[in-house]
């Protein structure tokens, strides 16, 4: 992995964690959200709506599923998306999953004034939404192609910022760091534990510390996706993530879904 780098931008000084915030999510009614089993209050986690199914044959490189149809690939619960409707699912999932949970995300700070990244933001589906809220977004994808897309579609949005990354390493974001990172089924599409750890650090490299890495792996262990597989996504256990994270100067601290395909972890830099 290459050097860690020397940054302008000094980290602010460690500031205690945040005691523990209920995780409650409403989905507002107004939303006229397209998520299954929506329109009412939930504990996050527990009957949270589902909106991606995967099957184990899809497994076509990334640069292939993007050019095919990647309104699917990134959300495969259908093949014949419309534009507005892709869109729509977008600002869903920023709803369930980020403005529902402000208090964890934020801190007490003001979001306008906060930096996020979006972890493999393919076509810009949730960076939109997020760009609403946070002062700058920067989206950041391996498939160049998706990358190619999420810029044409939100090229009229001066706050945002996207990037072909190499798999590898997040140096092409040189030295920004950001107050919060998102990731929306991303780490089902990384063939294996090691791949997942990396780019878990490598996040890290670029968040301040206290703030705080939300996404999600598959936690079905039942599942044993072959070698390379880059759909399913390799399972992890509760210990797996934690002690993922204290490998990568992170605090697991809370952790909703194990043993299922959608399991949400909140990550707080250390
Ligand atoms: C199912 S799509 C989700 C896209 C977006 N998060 C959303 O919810 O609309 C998965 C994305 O993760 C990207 N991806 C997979 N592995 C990655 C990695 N190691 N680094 C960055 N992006 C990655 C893929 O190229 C793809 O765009």
């Amino acid at each position: 992995m290459a050097a860690r780098r020397q940054r302008k931008d000094t980290p602010r000084r460690s500031r205690p964690l945040p005691p523990a915030q209920p995780l409650q999510v409403r989905c507002l009614p107004q939303l006229n959200c397209t998520l299954r089993g929506c329109g009412r209050e939930t504990a996050l986690g527990e009957s949270e709506p589902k909106i991606l199914f995967r099957e184990a044959s899809f497994l076509a490189p990334h640069l292939d599923r993007a050019r095919e149809n990647f309104r699917y690939y990134i959300v495969n619960s259908r093949k014949d998306w419309t534009a507005e409707e892709f869109a729509q699912s977008g600002t869903d999932t920023f709803f369930h999953y980020v403005a529902n949970d402000m208090e964890n995300i934020c801190q007490g700070r003001n979001p306008k004034e906060m930096k996020a990244l979006d972890f493999g933001c393919g076509a810009g589906r949730v960076t939109r939404a997020l760009a609403g809220i946070f002062g700058e977004v920067h989206g950041v994808d391996v498939s160049g192609e998706m990358v190619r897309l999420a810029k044409a579609e939100l090229a009229g949005l001066s706050n945002v910022f996207f990037y072909e990354s190499n798999g590898s390493d997040l140096n092409v974001l040189g030295d920004t760091l950001f107050d919060f990172a998102f990731s929306f089924s991303v780490f089902h599409h990384v063939p294996g534990k090691a791949l997942i750890e990396n780019c878990i650090a490598e996040v890290g490299k670029h968040l301040r510390p206290a703030s705080l890495f939300k996404f999600e792996v598959q936690g079905d262990l039942r599942l044993k996706p072959p070698p390379g597989d880059t759909w399913l996504g390799p399972p992890l256990s509760e210990a797996d993530i934690i002690e993922m994270a204290r490998r990568c100067g992170f605090e697991s601290r809370y952790r909703i879904g194990a043993g299922k395909e959608s399991y949400w972890q909140w990550l707080f830099k250390i």
